[in-house]
This record gives C-alpha cells, structure tokens and sequence, in this order.
C-alpha cells in the first residue's frame, strides 16, 4: 500500500526527484538534526536515463518505488555517484543489483573509496574533473570538488536543463514534502542552511570560495541548484544562496561573543554570566550557553560569525568537564578562524580545567586575551567584577581594533 504512495517530483523538463525523506534522524554523527533531513536522488529522463545519487540504506524500496513510477528501475542506464558518504551510497550496491546499470560513474578517488566501503555487484566507471558523459539527446559534465566534503566529492552539471546537482554543497538538514526553497520560509531556511555550513562545510570555506570563483568564471547558466539535502534552489534563491555561501566561507567577525561553559555548583556559571553582563555592557552581541542547555551544533551556529570564544569549565578529577571537552574537541574540528578567545574557571583543590581549555583555544589558533581566569570555590572577592571587567575589555577589542584588523576591514 505505501509503495503506492512514494510518488517523484518533477522539478525541470528532464529531472525528477527520486530522493527519501527522513523525519526522524537527529544526530548526524554529533550535529543535532532537529527538523530531519532527505537524502536526494535525482532521475534524469534522456535517452539513456541516469539516476544521480542513491540514497541511504534504509530508504532504498521508498526510491525505488518513486522510480517505478516513471520507468521500470531496470531501464535506468547510468548511475553516477558524486559522493561516496553511505547517506548518499549506503544503497548503491543493492540498487546496482536491482537494476544492474551499465555505467557507474564516479569520480577517481570515488571509485576507491566506494570499493573500500562497499561490496559492489559491479565494475565502477572512474571520470576526471571536466569529463562529460553523452546520455544521446543531453550532456552531464562532471567537477571534482575534493574536501568539500570528502576527497571523493564532486558536482554534476546538466547542460540542458542547466541544472547543477550539487552534491552535499548547498544542502541543509530539513525534512520537508516542499521540494523548492520558495514554498519554505525563508527565515528556517537561512537558519538551518547556516547550520549545515557552519557544522560541516566550516574548514573547507576557503575551497568553497574557489570553487565559486570557478563556476562564475566557467559562466554556465544556472536555472536550479539541486543539493542531496533538503530543498532545490531556483530563481532568485540561487542568487541567494550563493551570496550566503560567500559570506560565510569568508568567515566575517562580528562584535559577537560565545560563552560556551560547563558547571559543577554553579560557580563557573556566575563568572559566565559576570563575562556575559561585561561584554553587553561593552557593546558586544553575547551568546550564553551552558553545555547543560544547549547542544555543539547550536554552538557552531553561533560561531559562524562570532568574533569571540570565551570557554569555561569546573574542574572534575583534575580535568575539565566532559561536556566541555566535548563541545571543544568539536569546534576544534570544524576550525573558526580569527576568534579571540578568553578562559576561566572555579576549581576545588587542584584547578587543572582552564589551562586545558587554553590548550585547546591555542589548537585552534584563537588569540587568546589574557590569562585564563581561575578561582577556587566560590568568586569572592573582586572575581565577578574583574569578569565584568574582562568582558568590558574583550567588547571594545571586538568592537574597535582587533576584530576590524582580523578581519581586513
Ligand atoms: Fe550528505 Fe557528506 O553526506
């Protein structure tokens, strides 16, 4: 009965989506997916037919069933496989024994690493940056993106419906039945589309920036961006989207500070809110996250802009908290760059947790303001005001010298 339900969408003259929707998914490893995601796979309709992209294993029949209503899926001629991560792939080798295709193509390094992840029932078809494939009546030209994400990535081009299947690129985790960014709001869109950027795509900014240097350069018409996540781009979102791109692959700070901290009886949490209440007096935007309220992706979010990182932790067996541990071996990943960063801490008997965030905050080659602030116990004494003070200080270098030389301005 389902199967009859899982119906494609027609979204150009020759291109169908094909893809799965997943409502359910929540943590793409370690970035909260709250609204879902869909895995896209797109069917395109020429003389010989080429489905670009699977989808992930558990949603294979719901592809296979939106195919089917288009054509038997053992008529489909070529598949192409632009990413070799299983929530694109996961299916490829049950599709290509369903359907026994005569061309898998993917790019060099694609071919390898599909053959280390899968079994596959049959040969792979390896295609250079630049190498286009015939489908008789149209053309699929292939661009290698390696590390955006993953050193197999790469984008399709579809010359006559000017259509670029764009891979994980211009994606975003959201479940939708809406298949167009115009029949969704635009304010969740921006939000979860920063998200994805920020959570994913955040240490390849500076090969995103080339690589839309190279396709505004390549001038190839673009009628439709069509990602494996979430929503097609088309009309003025293109433009949009791009735009956005732009911005935030060149990372630019703002007077925005993020106080990520961790906290045991509440005294870390009062040197936060002192560094909070100090930088909003300063003039600076401030993001007070507790690691108990908020979640590493939402810090990420945050960090996309912020031009400061003010990390603190209680000591717990002479190290800081795993929550904050967490959070750090997160960020540390995903590599912000240009951020001033400032430690503290309330510690018991033996302190440890500030200098090992420090360590961390020089990992990410934060510029660190001053000596991390530790106290032990309870912040007695003038700890809160020289909190207070510390974000005073930190919000005038943000707002004034710092953040416009870190940032070219
Ligand atoms: Fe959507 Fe990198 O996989």
């Amino acid at each position: 009965m389902m199967d009859r339900c899982f119906m494609p969408v027609q979204i150009s003259k020759h291109v169908y989506w094909v893809g799965a929707i997943d409502t359910n998914i929540r943590d793409f490893h370690g970035y909260e997916t709250r609204r879902g995601t869909t895995y896209n796979a797109y069917l395109i309709m020429g003389k010989k037919v080429a489905l670009i992209d699977t989808v992930k294993a558990p949603f294979k029949e719901e592809m296979i069933s939106r195919i089917s209503k288009i054509l038997p899926p053992g008529e489909i001629d070529y598949i192409v496989s632009n990413h070799a991560e299983r929530d694109h792939s996961g299916s490829l080798a049950a599709v290509m024994e369903e359907i026994k295709p005569q061309k898998v193509f993917a790019s060099r390094t694609g071919v390898r690493v599909l053959r280390e992840l899968f079994d596959l029932p049959g040969e792979l078809t390896p295609v250079n940056d630049g190498d286009k494939v015939n489908l008789g009546d149209m053309n699929l030209t292939f661009l290698e993106t390696r590390m955006l994400h993953w050193p197999d990535s790469m984008i399709t081009y579809l010359n006559e419906d000017e259509l670029l299947f764009s891979q994980d690129g211009f994606g975003m985790h959201l479940a939708t039945f809406e298949r167009f960014y115009d029949q969704l709001d635009p304010a969740i869109l921006e939000y979860e589309a920063a998200t994805y950027f920020a959570n994913i795509l955040m240490p390849y900014s500076g090969l995103i920036t080339k690589l839309i240097e190279r396709v505004v350069k390549m001038g190839i018409p673009l009628k439709m961006i069509a990602p494996d996540h979430g929503p097609i781009w088309r009309g003025e979102g293109i433009g949009r989207i791009i735009d956005l791109y732009q911005k935030w692959a060149r990372r630019k700070t703002t007077s925005k500070g993020v106080i990520v901290y961790g906290t045991m009886w509440g005294n870390t949490e009062l040197m936060a809110r002192a560094l909070a209440e100090g930088m909003a007096a300063g003039g600076a935007k401030v993001k007070l996250m507790s690691t108990d309220a908020f979640h590493r992706s939402d810090v990420m979010y945050e960090l996309l802009d912020a031009g400061a990182l003010l990390v603190g932790s209680s000591t717990l067996n002479n190290h800081l908290l795993p929550s904050v541990a967490d959070v750090l071996t997160y960020i540390k990943g995903l590599r912000p760059k240009d951020l001033l960063a400032q430690s503290f801490g309330s510690y018991g008997w033996s302190g440890e947790a500030v200098g090992q965030i420090e360590e961390y905050l020089k990992a990410m080659k934060a510029e660190l303001a001053g000596e991390g602030i530790k106290v032990k116990n309870r912040p007695g004494g003038t700890v809160l005001e020289d909190c207070y003070k510390r974000g005073l200080s930190l919000a005038e270098i943000l707002r004034e010298g710092s953040a416009a030389v870190r940032t070219g301005d």
